[in-house]
């Protein structure tokens, strides 16, 4: 039996089995951490934290803990900081993205502006900054520090790059590591190391992350083009009304007649809503998503070889389900 089976809570929050009573925990704290903000500011940062989200970095944190020995606190705040920033980001994010829906709620900039959402986003990563200092550990700082600007930097490359041509498939994966493989790698590898991991152990749990995240980045990217806002429960189709050049166009753009190719990179260039199944047809349209897919299913294994250093435990074996969770999603994308 699948010791990870995925379950909603009462917010509709997705988590796995394994580490229900953990992620409860970790909920516990990030209510905790809404209440040191000044009572002015908490409602609004408690309106971002209280939501759907599925919690997979804490989920990683537990689990990469769990793996090299008995869950500590340590564990589960490393969890909670790894939100926190992951939610600063999404802020941050549906504002570049003029995204109204997140969490099938409504975005901070959609209910109070963008002003208010940048300065909610910055309010929200300084804090978990913060938080990072109570371990009184400059190493983890540092971490915790280096994966924030790596997020960062990955949104301001993407951003920067948009409706670029020339951008390589190469230049698309370095942005998605940097945007959401860093994070899925420090949550993570931190927690391993504070469970005692050696530097390579540590080095290989981060690389495990680093490859699941990168794999959830193209599986994200091929849902804003194939699903449903009310099965995702946020607003989709913004990539390319944004000019982000993801991986199912980019394959688009790499397989298409030349006659083709120039129409949709003259669509892009123009800034028209590209219709691609009219424009390449629905073979070809459904062929550079399959192909996405399985690149992210190629990243998945790659993900999984990095698990033969922990120990064989339940745990070990969570941090597999969880490729089989993402594979599983996946599946779901194709059909
Ligand atoms: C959304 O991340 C942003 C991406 C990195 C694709 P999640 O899908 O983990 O978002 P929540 O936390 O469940 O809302
Ligand atoms: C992920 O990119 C955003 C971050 C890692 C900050 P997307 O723009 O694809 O995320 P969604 O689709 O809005 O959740
Ligand atoms: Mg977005
Ligand atoms: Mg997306």
């Amino acid at each position: 039996m699948a010791l990870l089976k995925p379950f909603s809570d009462s917010k509709g929050r997705i988590t796995f089995d394994l580490v229900r009573k953990e992620i409860k925990q970790v909920e516990k704290q990030i209510s905790e951490q809404v209440k040191a903000f000044d009572s002015e500011v908490e409602p609004f940062i408690d309106y971002i934290c209280n939501t759907s989200g599925k919690r997979i970095r804490p989920a990683l944190a537990i689990l990469a803990g769990g793996s090299l020995g008995k869950i500590s606190d340590d564990n589960l705040k490393i969890g909670v900081i790894s939100e926190l920033i992951h939610m600063a980001t999404l802020v941050h994010d549906d504002i570049i993205d003029e995204a109204d829906t997140r969490r099938k709620t409504p975005t901070p900039n959609a209910k109070w502006g963008n002003g208010m959402a940048v300065l909610l986003g910055d309010a929200l990563f300084s804090h978990a900054l913060l938080l990072a200092t109570e371990f009184g550990c400059i190493d983890i700082c540092r971490k915790v520090g280096t994966a924030s600007r790596e997020v960062c930097q990955g949104e301001v490359i993407q951003t920067q790059r948009r409706f670029d041509l020339s951008l390589t498939k190469e230049e698309y994966f370095r942005i998605i590591a940097m945007k959401t493989g860093a994070l899925f790698a420090a949550s993570a590898g931190i927690s391993a190391s504070l469970s005692g991991a050696d530097a390579d152990t540590e080095a290989k749990v981060y690389d495990y992350g680093l490859k699941l995240g990168t794999a959830f980045q193209i599986y994200d990217d091929c849902l804003d083009l194939v699903g449903t806002e009310d099965n995702v429960g946020k607003t989709l189709r913004t990539d390319l009304e944004k000019g982000k050049l993801t991986l199912p166009l980019l394959n688009l753009l790499e397989t298409a007649p030349a006659a083709t190719k120039k129409q949709l990179q003259k669509n892009i260039k123009d800034q028209k809503p590209l219709e691609f199944e009219g424009l390449v047809g629905d073979v070809a349209y459904k062929a550079s998503i399959e192909s996405a897919l399985d690149t992210a299913i190629d990243m998945l294994d790659e993900a999984r070889d990095n698990l033969n250093c922990l120990p064989a435990n339940d745990y070990t074996t969570g941090l597999l389900e969880i490729t089989n969770y993402l594979e599983g999603l996946i599946a779901k994308c194709r059909s």
